[in-house]
């Protein structure tokens, strides 16, 4: 408005051009001053700007990063439970879906390295989130783990796994803790075990395992759990010398050897909720691995 006035209020001399040029850059001065952030976020390239949904630039920024194949009508659901539910929090986030996209039996921990890797540079945290899981409770505070991991699906709560030692499900991380243990393992292809891997890895590092507290609500309604397991097959297969080699402690492996291809990013928005899906093509090395394809056929679900 206040240009109009100004330009309509002149005849133009090349005078008064010039007074109106220094006007007009004193308040564009002004009006970016005022806008300290927007006009940093302007700076960013621009998949960067679409990733970061805080307009709070003291604050931590969490990646929750989902490890996925084949779940879609899980997902059509974890978005925007996720977005509500971490609003509520104030948290600062964005999800990451990272989608494996190869013929090898499904590899959680090295999706977990690929997303921390892509994401590592914009965020101070990482959530490693199963889809299925989903936060009734809004006391399980998402917050930045400064004390060590936070075990979100504790054993008291988690709907189906009760052991001390259990890390699985959701767990928060500083990219510091990730590093210090160079992230998870990569020899787990085929379903479980990869989270008790990482827990011995926390605690050789001697960082502490942290459990939500003032938690009330117990195993059947702290999460909702929406997987299907009347359909969904859990991939339970042991081949070659996996179930060996899985047991033990791997001192080799993680976030510096993760072998993939990122092919292509997507934006996608559900319910207008935008998530960023990266293709990933893993790479196995048979000789190391041989167990990332199993000769036999999966078997019928487990019904447990
Ligand atoms: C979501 O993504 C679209 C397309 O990539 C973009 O135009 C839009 O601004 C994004 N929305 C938010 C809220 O970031
Ligand atoms: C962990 O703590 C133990 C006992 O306090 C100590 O001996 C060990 O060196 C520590 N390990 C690391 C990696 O800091
Ligand atoms: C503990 O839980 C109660 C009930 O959900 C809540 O009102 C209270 O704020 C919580 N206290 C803390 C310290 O989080």
């Amino acid at each position: 408005m206040n240009r109009r006035i100004i330009f309509m209020g002149y005849s133009l001399s090349s005078s008064k051009c010039l007074g109106i040029c220094l006007m007009l850059t004193f308040v564009m001065g002004c009006y970016l001053a005022a806008l300290p952030i927007q006009y940093e976020r302007e700076a960013l390239p621009n998949p960067v700007r679409q990733r970061i949904t805080s307009l709070e630039p003291s604050k931590k920024r969490l990646a929750v990063l989902v490890p996925f194949r084949d779940r879609f009508e899980e997902l059509l659901e974890f978005v925007p439970h996720m977005y509500s539910f971490l609003n509520r929090q104030k948290i600062p986030f964005h999800i990451f879906i990272v989608q494996q996209k190869d013929n090898n039996r499904f590899n959680r921990a090295s999706l977990i390295n690929v997303g921390f890797i892509y994401s590592k540079k914009d965020y101070d945290y990482l959530a490693m989130h199963d889809v299925d899981l989903l936060p009734m409770n809004d006391n399980l505070k998402y917050d930045y783990p400064a004390a060590g991991p936070m075990h979100i699906s504790s054993p008291k709560t988690h709907p189906k796994y009760h052991y001390d030692t259990f890390i699985g499900g959701i767990l928060l991380v500083t990219r510091e803790q990730y590093e210090l243990v160079n992230g998870m393992s990569n020899n787990y292809w085929g379903w479980g075990l990869e989270d008790d891997e990482f827990y011995v890895r926390l605690k050789d590092a001697n960082l502490t395992v942290m459990r939500p507290s003032n938690i009330s609500t117990g195993i059947d309604n702290t999460f909702k759990h929406i997987h299907d397991k009347t359909y969904r097959k859990r991939d339970m297969r042991k081949c070659y010398n996996q179930r060996e080699v899985t047991r033990r402690r791997d001192r080799e492996t993680g976030i510096h050897d993760v072998s993939y291809k990122l092919h292509n990013t997507h934006t996608v928005a559900v319910d207008g909720l935008n998530v960023t899906v990266l293709n990933v093509e893993l790479i196995c090395d048979k000789n190391k691995t041989p167990w990332c394809q199993c000769p036999e056929p999966i078997k019928a679900a487990k019904k447990n």
